[in-house]
């Protein structure tokens, strides 16, 4: 079976858990990067990627550099932006079908998942759904304990297909 993990970071954080997912599962990784980027520094990335996700906008990406289609098995990823998905993430969920294909999801956030996990199973209709992890802020606050239960987690999710 073909594991895929796909994530959209900005600061580094689903970064971290996305590699440490994908070393733990075996899997091969693909990073959505916007064609146009958000400054990461600064209190006005919390402005223009709220409105973002408040306007349910689909930004554009960059050309992917693996094809999704090969693959049967995928770890979905992405920072909880306004309780909600990163739109880079948004925009590729909106092109491929997952239909009954397993999935597994994972975030990274300041303080709580919100409802990301809801979303993002409403973005992927007719997904097998085998879990989720949430991880909070994993590059600064207590990494290795928070990457070591993601790894834990991935045995979880593989007993499982
Ligand atoms: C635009 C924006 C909106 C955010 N909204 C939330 C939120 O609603 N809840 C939360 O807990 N964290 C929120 N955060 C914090 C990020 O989810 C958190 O820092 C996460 O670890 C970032 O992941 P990354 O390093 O992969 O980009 C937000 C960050 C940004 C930039």
């Amino acid at each position: 079976m073909r594991k895929l993990v796909v994530f959209y970071s900005l600061e580094g954080n689903t970064r971290l858990v996305a590699n440490t997912i994908a070393r733990a599962a075996g899997a091969d990784i693909l990073e959505l990067v916007p064609e146009k980027e958000l400054s990461a520094r600064g209190f006005t990335r919390y402005l223009w990627g709220g409105k973002s996700v408040l306007m349910r906008e689909k930004p554009a990406l960059k050309p992917l550099a693996i094809d999704p289609s090969q693959y049967d098995m995928f770890f979905l990823g992405t920072p909880v932006w306004a309780w909600s998905i990163a739109p880079p993430l948004s925009t590729f969920l909106s092109r491929y079908s997952f239909s009954g294909k397993p999935v597994a999801l994972f975030c990274c956030h300041g303080g709580g998942p919100g409802k990301v996990f809801r979303k993002m199973r409403e973005a992927v209709p007719g997904g097998v759904f085998l879990g989720e992890i949430d991880l909070q802020e994993p590059r600064t606050n207590d990494t290795e304990p928070q990457l070591e239960s993601a790894r834990k987690w991935v045995g979880t999710i593989l007993s499982k297909l």
